[in-house]
């Protein structure tokens, strides 16, 4: 899986350290910045990312901010985004299984770096469940 990435200054850090660890992992990232912790506008990164998603040029994206609140705003923006934000464990499961999120936003100022580094881990092993949940998501999404 090749997997788009970007952030804000808020979620600079948290972006490295993903980008590292599951580097290691043999998962494969395009990194679309930012590249220091000076300040920039998360729907800059948040538009760049989807759009390497809904082109096809990746297969799922993550997008890190300070809360991952703006990114998910902008990022959901995009009919063809399912951007979930998620804080835990289960958010990231149910989020791939019942909503077949093709991005993933975190909070880098909310979330410890282990906890944020399971949330990854499980949102990019779960599998979309399909059956009732594609409906459903064919009613907002394409
Ligand atoms: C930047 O200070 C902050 O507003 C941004 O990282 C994010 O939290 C917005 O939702």
């Amino acid at each position: 899986m090749i997997v788009a990435i970007g952030s804000d200054h808020g979620g600079f850090e948290l972006k490295q350290r993903i980008i590292e660890k599951f580097s290691a992992d043999g998962h494969v990232f395009s990194d679309f910045g930012c590249h220091s912790t000076a300040s920039v506008d998360y729907p800059d990164f948040a538009e760049a990312v989807c759009a390497s998603v809904i082109e096809g040029k990746t297969d799922a994206g993550i997008l890190i901010c300070g809360t991952g609140i703006g990114m998910s705003m902008a990022a959901n923006k995009f009919k063809k985004i399912r951007a979930a934000l998620c804080h835990d464990h289960f958010t990231a499961r149910m989020s791939r299984e019942h909503n077949n999120a093709n991005i993933l936003c975190l909070g880098g100022r909310v979330l410890g770096v282990s906890v944020a580094e399971d949330i990854v881990h499980v949102w990019l092993t779960t599998p979309f469940s399909g059956g009732r949940h594609k409906n459903r998501i064919g009613k907002f999404s394409d």
